[in-house]
Order: structure tokens, then sequence, then C-alpha cells
């Protein structure tokens, strides 16, 4: 494990109290909603949010902890749209807003948040890949949507090849 530094924006926000209680908020919100919450279906809550904290410490300049995967190839199996990460930006802006974020040091938090966007935003499901044999493509359909009436919105989609 690294050193703190001092001029980092990990140190800057208040370290990992800041990012254990935004992530608390914003994981609180992602796996209610009726969408984005489908893609954490089955998966421990605290175990995403102490990935992200190390994730995100990582990447903010604080001591070195990360030693798990890094965002695209944890995502390649699923379909990330667009409108999907602006949803889940406006999630984490809420969030840091909840957590009393200073808003100039939120800003940088989210700019890095951001920086990942075209690592995993796929055109279409075709660009999405399993990770193993057993993994399912995971591609939701928004269920806010209305107009969208030909698919279930709890559908998840079948693995493909
Ligand atoms: C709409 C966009 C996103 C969705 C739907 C999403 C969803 C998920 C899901 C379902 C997992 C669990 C994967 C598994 O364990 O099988 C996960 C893990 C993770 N995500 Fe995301 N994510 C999104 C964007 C991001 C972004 C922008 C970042 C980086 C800033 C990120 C960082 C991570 C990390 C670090 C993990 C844990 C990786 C590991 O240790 O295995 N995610 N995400």
């Amino acid at each position: 494990m690294g050193e703190e530094n001092p001029q980092s924006l990990y140190h800057a926000i208040g370290g990992k109290p800041t990012l254990e209680k935004v992530h608390k908020i914003f994981y609180n919100t992602l796996y209610a909603h009726p969408w984005l919450g489908q893609y954490f279906h089955g998966m421990p809550q605290n175990v995403i949010e102490s990935q992200q904290t190390d994730f995100m410490t990582f990447a903010m300049g604080g001591p070195e902890v990360y030693s798990s995967k890094f965002p695209a190839p944890t995502h390649k199996h699923m379909y990330i749209t667009e409108e999907m990460f602006d949803l889940r930006q406006a999630v984490l802006k809420q969030s840091l807003e909840k957590a009393q974020v200073p808003a100039e040091l939120a800003g940088k938090w989210l700019n890095i948040d951001a920086s990942f966007r075209n690592g995993l935003v796929k055109a279409s499901v075709a660009d999405c890949e399993k990770r193993y044999p057993t993994d399912c493509i995971l591609n939701f359909q928004n269920p806010l949507a209305r107009e969208d009436t030909t698919q279930h919105p709890n559908l998840r989609q079948q693995p493909q090849g």
C-alpha cells in the first residue's frame, strides 16, 4: 500500500470516509433504480461499494489499494448506452451534493468518472462480449421509456454466441 499524497483529490475530498459516504448514497439510489438497478441484480451492494471506493481511491491519487479489474474489461458484457451513462452521472452528481462535497471538488470527481465513458459506452449490443463463457449479455430496456412496448422491461437477454 502506497503513501497518501497530500496534494491529491483523494486527500482534498476527505479520503476514505467521504468516498464511502458518497458511494453508500450513490449505490442506494442505483440499486433502487427501475432501470439501472437491474444491472446489479444478485450482486451484494457492500461489495460493489467497496470495489468502487478502492477504484476511485486509485483514480484520485490516494494510497494504492486497487488490485481488481479496470472498468472496460469489467463492463464488456453490459450494453451501456450514452443515455445510461448520462443517467448514472446525474445520480452521482446528486449523491455528491447530498454528501455535501464542495462543488469544485465534486466537479473534479465527476470529470474523472466521465473519463471512462468512451471505454464503457457501446454503439450497439453487438459490441458487447462475454467475459466468461457463463456470462449473460446484460441489455435491459428502460422501463420508464413508455413508447417502447416491444420488450418486457425485466427480460434479461439470452447469452449470445
Ligand atoms: C451506466 C454505467 C455503468 C453500469 C451500468 C455499471 C454497472 C456495474 C456492474 C453491474 C458491476 C458489477 C460487475 C460484476 O462484478 O460482474 C460493476 C462493477 C464495477 N464498476 Fe461499473 N457500471 C457503470 C459505470 C462505471 C464507471 C463509469 C466506472 C468507473 C468510474 C465503474 C467502475 C466499476 C468498478 C471499479 C467495478 C468493480 C470491478 C471489479 O472489481 O471487478 N463503473 N459496474
